[in-house]
């Protein structure tokens, strides 16, 4: 079978009479319970416990670290960030970033391999190259690096603000995959969203990432934003897709000006009304699908050899605080202002505010802030929502085995709703498994919904963005 014909096989299916009835607000479940139940009572405590038990279980690691620093802002910006045209904010910042390090350190069983790296933001390459060598190798002084390119080494790049040089930094440091925020190239809508990042500089940054040997490339793109429309949203995509990036999210414009307050730098009667957002949507999936790009699920494409394609397709995908993820099973530690570390049945944040994260790293503690203890029933949700993110079906035996459950009694409620939806077409009820059909597919944050014992009751403003 062809490319094409692969990726057609994960093709979601668009029905505008369904997406309209069902697209609401919803979480992205890059966690089960999300961010808003972590609780305050959660201390260091119930943290050293957390990884005390996990060094009894071992296994691997995966570290994330949190730059939060932006030299200009995007107007569209949803991000934890510290916009700040003052370079030098950061050497104090990694100081911190390294007492944490060694804090942690003390407490985890550093044998363990670090399977996975990932440097988000905030733009981490708002550091200088000597910055990001001395964080590397603190990291490597104080866990077990892999030396062999073997790991998943990723760092988040903005191409505005990066050089063929540092892209040669940091793959000698040991990155092995890229992510872009390239957003859009339409030189109207950069202007309206303040972000600006060229056709050309791009082309460079990619041809460079090549030939140093970066295992992956992958982009971010935004529909919903001021003066987009199809047709320049269509010009964008013909240059992404000459660009041939291994992966790409497509990410729908969240616009919450309620908690960002930047979003109202933009003017909102020239975003694109819900018809066009969507129709923009559907034409995306139709090209990236024609490009041999594989739907992965909730905003992400992959090409069918990429590591995320491989383990959907082996049943292997997981989800983590970075979106999807090939090896969820490591014990996920966090580093930075607002960081969320996800380590054996537990969750927990570091402190939002700078201000507090500073003070916490100062004064010779850990700066986690909040966090969950993940009860039985979490576990047992959890498990349910990931496996329908990431592989459109549930197998019920199988989590009916592992937590010992019966599941129709446990979830009779939730497959009463189900049942509403499986009558519109989003998924099917068989007696060992749910599956989710091709037009369930673009609502799978709804079908998850249902699963979630948290969402009743949540009034006021909007937490989360829309599904579409
Ligand atoms: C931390 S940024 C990526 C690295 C770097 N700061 C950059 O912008 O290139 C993560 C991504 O979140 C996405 N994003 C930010 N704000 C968003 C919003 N309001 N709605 C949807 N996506 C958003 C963008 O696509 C962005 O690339
Ligand atoms: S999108 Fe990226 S570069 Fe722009 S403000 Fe947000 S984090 Fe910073």
């Amino acid at each position: 079978m062809n490319t094409v014909a692969v990726a057609m096989q994960t093709a979601p299916a668009w029905d505008r009479d369904l997406i309209g009835r069902y697209d609401l607000a919803g979480p992205r479940y890059t966690s089960y319970p999300t961010a808003p139940q972590f609780r305050d009572e959660f201390g260091e405590g119930a943290m050293a416990r957390a990884i005390e038990r996990s060094n009894s279980r071992g296994g691997p690691l995966s570290l994330y670290f949190h730059i939060p620093f932006c030299s200009r802002v995007c107007y569209y910006c949803a991000c934890n960030r510290i916009v700040t045209a003052n370079r030098d904010r950061a050497g104090p910042y990694l100081a911190r970033l390294e007492r944490e390090l060694a804090m942690q350190a003390q407490l985890f069983d550093t044998a363990r391999p670090v399977t996975q790296l990932h440097w988000g933001g905030g733009t981490p390459t708002f550091i200088s190259d000597g910055e990001k060598r001395r964080l590397m190798a603190a990291i490597g002084r104080h866990f077990r690096l892999l030396d062999d390119d073997s790991g998943e080494y990723a760092i988040e790049i903005h191409p505005g603000d990066t050089s063929v040089e540092s892209l040669r930094c940091l793959r000698e440091l040991g990155f092995n995959r890229l992510s872009m925020g390239v957003q859009d190239f339409d030189p109207d809508v950069q202007a309206a969203v303040n972000r600006f990042n060229s056709v050309a500089e791009v082309r460079t940054l990619v041809d460079a990432g090549r030939g140093l040997g970066f295992h992956s490339i992958s982009m971010d793109l935004i529909y919903g934003l001021p003066r987009q429309n199809r047709a320049s949203f269509d010009r964008t995509l013909d240059e992404v897709i000459g660009l041939s990036p291994d992966r790409l999210s497509i990410f729908n414009y969240a616009h919450l000006p309620h908690l960002f307050k930047v979003q109202r730098q933009m003017d909102a009667s020239l975003m694109p009304g819900p018809d066009e957002k969507l129709a923009m949507l559907e034409h995306a999936t139709a090209r990236l699908l024609a490009a041999g790009y594989v739907f992965i699920g909730m905003d992400h494409f992959a090409k069918p050899d990429d590591n995320l394609a491989v383990a959907q397709r082996e049943g292997r995908l997981q989800r983590n605080f970075q979106g999807y993820a090939t090896q969820g099973d490591c014990d996920l530690l966090a580093f930075g202002v607002s960081a969320i570390s996800a380590v054996g049945d537990t969750l927990f944040q570091n402190h939002k505010e700078i201000g507090d994260y500073n003070a916490a790293v100062d004064s010779g503690s850990v700066p986690v802030a909040r966090g969950i203890d993940l009860s039985r029933d979490d576990r047992i949700r959890g498990a349910v929502i990931e496996s329908l993110i990431c592989h459109f079906r549930l197998d019920i035996t199988g989590i009916e085995d592992r937590f010992g459950i019966h599941f129709r009694r446990y979830f009779a409620a939730e497959l009463a709703n189900l049942r509403a939806m499986a009558d519109d077409g989003l998924l099917e009820i068989g007696a060992r498994e749910i599956r989710v059909t091709r037009a369930g597919r673009l609502l799978i944050r709804r079908i998850c919904m249902v699963f979630d014992a948290y969402l009743s009751g949540s009034g006021g403003q909007p937490r989360f963005s829309r599904i579409i």
